[in-house]
């Protein structure tokens, strides 16, 4: 099978890399992809929806996968299904999911799928009368996508009214925040569940933990992602099948009965509040960095889950994961997440240990291929270290080392990626 992935980040390099290892697999391509998945398979630079399904079309490319979110609410999937094309990923309207935060909203309320009590409103007036009904610390949302940053957690009523106010008026975020949505703060731990759907059905994977503040112990700015962890022992029996029945059924069935059926990733941010999970939002993607510690996991042939989930036939697949953990810690760049930092050499030290050669691997970001053949640091999150063990502390022990073996100028990371997993 030869196979095209769209993206250029550590995502879209871990999908490669587990296809890579696929034996069902031959070529594989990205588009635009990075300065390291070059070594993966062959980076093509083509950015036309229209290009790329000419492209696939004369190339014979049997799948193609999309990473980012951005070109599915945008459409390629829509563009790739009218030609014949088969593509993993949910149309431009069932991207809404994740594209508006009202149309997400709405129809989790529609569906009755637990989430916090919100309103969603164009109005300064109604917001101001819904932030005066709740207690502090109160959530503010622009409803389209503004790359992760247009969720503002106010802590006292004034914050909330001068957020509101600042998105309403177009100054925050342009017209991503024209719309808006105040909810009630959840106060509990946070998972990322991911469900890959084929319309109908769908498989469930290991739960993971994203750590998206920059310093460690939570603090610090709002970020990508700093390191993610999977599976958490903090999701139970009990709260798989609660997810199961009231958010992933509910979500399926309701999509198809609204007449766009969701195929791709169904990604669920969940709050966990007194064991009971709530949706805080979806996105329709896999999330980064969770999916650089799922890909490892999979034991089951990469390109039969994303192939079958595409055709709509995941009932005949039999997908099974490795009965391991996954750790895995991001290294950014000096000024990550505040701006872009000089270009930094990378410099990787030979692994002599036999343990982390087998048991760990990096996943490449942002890196750019210098004319000097050299990988040089050229974005925010510039590479994951991917550790593997019987245990999580394990599994952070070998990706901590790996993080020692890479070197560059103003390399940051956290050290205490899976502390909510160790702590007594
Ligand atoms: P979102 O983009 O909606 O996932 O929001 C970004 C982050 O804000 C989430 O990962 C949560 O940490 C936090 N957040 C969003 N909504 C709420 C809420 N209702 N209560 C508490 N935290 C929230
Ligand atoms: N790691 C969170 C995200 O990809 O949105």
């Amino acid at each position: 099978m030869d196979i095209l992935i769209i993206g250029s980040g550590g995502r879209e390099y871990s999908i490669g890399l587990a296809l890579k290892k696929d034996k069902n697999v031959e070529r594989i391509f990205f588009a635009p992809g990075n300065g390291a998945t070059d070594e993966l398979g062959e980076n093509l630079s083509i950015n036309d929806f229209d290009a790329l399904a000419d492209w696939v079309e004369a190339n014979g490319i049997d799948l193609t996968i999309v990473g980012p979110e951005a070109p599915l609410v945008d459409g390629i999937v829509d563009v790739f299904k009218k030609r014949g094309l088969t593509i993993f990923g949910p149309t431009a309207q069932a991207a809404q999911l994740e594209g508006s935060k009202i149309f997400m909203k709405n129809f989790l309320a529609r569906h009755g799928v637990p989430t916090a009590r919100y309103i969603e409103t164009d109005s300064l007036e109604e917001a101001y009368k819904f932030i005066n009904s709740l207690e502090a610390p109160i959530v503010v949302k622009a409803d389209g996508l503004c790359g992760g940053k247009g969720v503002i957690i106010a802590q006292s009523h004034a914050e909330a009214k001068q957020a509101a106010g600042e998105m309403l008026s177009g100054n925050a975020f342009g017209d991503a925040g024209r719309s808006i949505v105040v909810e009630e703060f959840l106060d509990g731990y946070e998972l990322s569940v991911f469900a890959i759907c084929d319309g109908k059905d769908y498989v469930v994977l290991p739960a993971a933990q994203d750590h998206k503040r920059l310093l460690n112990n939570d603090q610090g700015p709002n970020t990508g992602g700093m390191g993610a962890y999977a599976p958490t022992p903090l999701v139970n029996d009990d709260i798989y099948a609660k997810l199961d029945e009231r958010v992933i059924k509910p979500t399926l069935k309701g999509m198809e009965e609204e007449g766009m059926p969701f195929t791709g990733v169904l990604f669920m941010g969940v709050m966990v509040v007194k064991d009971e999970p709530i949706i805080l939002e979806y996105n329709v993607r896999f999330g980064d960095p969770e999916c650089e510690e799922l890909m490892p996991l999979l034991k089951s042939p990469a390109s039969e889950l994303f192939y079958k989930a595409a055709i709509g036939d995941l009932k005949s697949a039999k997908i099974e994961f490795h009965d391991k953990y996954a750790v895995g810690v991001v290294m950014a760049s000096k000024d990550y997440p505040y701006k872009n930092s000089e270009p930094a050499e990378i410099i990787i030290d030979e692994i002599h240990h036999e343990d982390l050669k087998e048991n760990a691997h990096i996943s490449f970001a942002g890196v750019s291929r210098g004319e000097d053949g050299k990988l040089y640091a050229t974005g925010g999150r510039v590479l994951v270290c991917v550790g593997l063990g019987n245990s999580i502390k394990e599994a952070q022990e070998r990706a901590y080392m790996l993080v020692g073996q890479v070197h560059y100028a103003g390399k940051q990371c956290r050290t205490d990626i899976a502390y909510q997993a160790l702590k007594a």
